[in-house]
């Protein structure tokens, strides 16, 4: 018996597009155990002190994350959760790591305050070469590296002068946006990397101008639902290949599906409770 060979017509051939062949590069990131989270003070619109929260269902969630990154080879580093510090966990917040440079992270609110130091004790201890914050700033929050650019928001915790500081330091370009909605008050519940030159993101996060930058830059860039971005979908994180994401972000992981990506869910509705999800408890360490 012989195969049919499937032909596609001309015709066919030039709506499909050709998927992207993703390469994975191993990762090495820093993770806090969700020991003593709960929600005890509302610093963004998405936490609610009169909901009640599970610490073991966190952890829990937590660790399918830390399972997942073990699965896909990275490298992941924990600092010790602090009693007190509910907010620990969203270790993105805890720097911005890049050649080795650990910027640390100045809070916004005091209830994270103490996180700054906390983490900035981590990096020291692991080799990092520390530099202490002159500006308000919540680290990979705010700062997303992609190719040699950072991307560098602003509106609702870091301030645009720890823009500069960050370009003095790293000797980069960096891009400021304005984000505008505070459910997106860090850059990285509106902006997704994908690889070191494709993002996703969340237009109607950004004012006029930050959108025109981003239009001009990423002509190529996935642009997220609503309906996703408000499960905060795109706190994603990305191996350049497979892309850890919210489970419930459906219409995202097709789109990252349809780019040749190979998107992971996965459930941190615990951890939502907080305002955060995948990228904000996982901070990137850059030797
Ligand atoms: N409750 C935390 C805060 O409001 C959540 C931080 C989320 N982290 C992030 N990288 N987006 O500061």
């Amino acid at each position: 018996m012989s195969a049919t060979i499937p032909t596609i017509s001309p015709a066919t051939t030039a709506v499909v597009r050709t998927a992207a062949v993703r390469t994975a590069t191993k990762r090495t990131v820093l993770m806090c155990k969700p020991e003593f989270f709960t929600v005890v003070y509302r610093i963004n619109p998405w936490m609610d002190p009169a909901l009640p929260t599970d610490t073991a269902l966190a952890v829990a969630q937590w660790q399918a994350l830390y399972d997942i990154y073990v699965g896909l080879g990275f490298d992941v580093h924990l600092v010790d959760p602090v009693e007190g510090l509910p907010d620990m966990v969203y270790a993105a917040n805890g720097g911005f790591v890049i050649d080795n440079i650990a910027y640390g992270a100045s809070f916004t609110y005091p209830e994270r305050q103490p996180e700054g130091p906390a983490y900035m004790t981590w990096f020291g201890d692991n080799g990092f070469d520390v530099r202490v914050p002159a500006n308000v700033n919540e680290g990979e929050g705010d700062f997303l590296l992609v190719g040699g650019t950072i991307l560098a928001g602003t509106g609702f915790r870091s301030h645009s002068n720890s823009h500069e500081e960050i370009a003095g330091i790293y000797g980069r370009e960096v891009v400021t946006l304005n984000l505008v909605n505070p459910s997106f008050y860090h850059l990285d519940t509106a902006v997704a990397v994908l690889d070191d030159e494709n993002i996703a993101y969340l237009p109607s996060a950004f004012d006029e101008a930050s959108l025109q930058i981003l239009r001009d830059r990423f002509p190529d860039a996935i642009l997220v639902t609503e309906v996703d971005a408000a499960i905060l979908g795109l706190n994603s994180f990305s191996d350049g290949l497979n892309v850890v994401i919210a489970s419930r972000a459906t219409d995202f992981e097709r789109q990252l599906r349809e780019r040749g990506y190979n998107p992971i869910g996965v459930d941190l509705s615990e951890l939502l409770l907080g305002g955060g999800g995948v990228k904000c408890c996982t901070l990137e360490l850059r030797r």
